[in-house]
């Protein structure tokens, strides 16, 4: 009950500064899209970010997680646990923060990184080098019939955010989805959809909310199978 509520004062703390964010940065409230991800632990991000990662001490540092996210960094898709390799430095560092901080909910997770000693530098290195890790060939997929449906929602709903390629985009914290696990796609279009994720964009619920249900699953079914661009593993 009091995570519960502590969760519920740092969501009204972190809407109330985004509203103050977004009358700072544009009085006509034109550029929501542009702060919402910014916010509200953005002192830990900041300072996290401008920390240089050192790949090896990551490496070291990443051992602590690989009984969950695996070895090589490519998840489990039967416990909805994501693949971390190769995702930009910048989003792993975002959602880090936001689940320590208890903005996106992560049961899971999230008392592991209180009670661990964990520094700020420690995930800086983490996430040098899981991005500099490939993404290896073993991402659950989707039903393959619904790949073409798929891949036309993408254009026409995500692509603008996510990338082309499904690449993501490191400087607005958008995360690369190409070659993410099939079902923990879905589980986290569902969460966003819901708010349950916590640190959902808002720019997203109501794209996903004109979805169908095989219209999530045929979105979530061609991002698994698309190669993650300049990442994948050389043969
Ligand atoms: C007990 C299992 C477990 C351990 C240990 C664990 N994780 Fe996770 N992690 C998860 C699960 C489950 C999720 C996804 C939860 C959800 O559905 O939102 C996740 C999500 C993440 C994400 C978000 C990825 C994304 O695409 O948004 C990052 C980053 C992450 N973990 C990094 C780490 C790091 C670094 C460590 C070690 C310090 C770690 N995890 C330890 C289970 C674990
Ligand atoms: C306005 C920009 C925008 C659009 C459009 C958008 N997204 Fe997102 N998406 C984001 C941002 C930003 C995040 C990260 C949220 C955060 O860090 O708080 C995200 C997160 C996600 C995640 C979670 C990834 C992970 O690793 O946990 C998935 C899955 C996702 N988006 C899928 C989609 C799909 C599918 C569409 C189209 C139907 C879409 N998004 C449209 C901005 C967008």
């Amino acid at each position: 009950m009091m995570q519960f509520l502590i969760a519920k004062a740092r969501k009204l703390m972190a809407t109330m500064s985004l509203a103050v964010a977004i009358m700072l940065a544009d009085p006509a409230g034109t550029a929501v899209a542009q702060v919402t991800v910014l916010l509200p632990t953005d002192g830990d991000i900041k300072a996290t970010l401008a920390l240089p990662g050192d790949i090896q001490r990551g490496k070291e540092a990443y051992a602590e997680c690989q009984t969950c996210h695996r070895k090589d960094g490519s998840g489990r898709a039967k416990f909805n646990i994501p693949r971390l390799s190769g995702q930009h430095a910048s989003v792993l560092i975002k959602q880090l923060m936001d689940i320590r901080s208890g903005l996106r909910v992560n049961p899971e997770m999230k008392d592991y990184m209180f009670d661990s000693d964990l520094t700020l530098q420690d995930f800086a290195d983490m996430a040098a080098y899981l991005q500099s890790l490939p993404v290896v060939d073993n991402i659950a997929q989707g039903p393959p019939e619904l790949v073409p449906r798929g891949q036309a929602v993408y254009a026409s709903d995500c692509a603008r955010c996510h990338g082309e390629h499904g690449e993501g985009r490191a400087e607005l914290f958008y995360p690369m989805l190409a070659s993410q696990h099939y079902s923990y796609l879905l589980r986290e279009l569902d969460l966003i959809l819901t708010g349950e994720r916590g640190n959902s964009n808002p720019a997203m619920p109501p794209i996903l909310r004109n979805l169908s249900a095989d219209d999530k699953r045929a979105v979530a079914a061609y991002l698994a199978q698309l190669p993650a661009p300049g990442k994948t593993a050389t043969p």
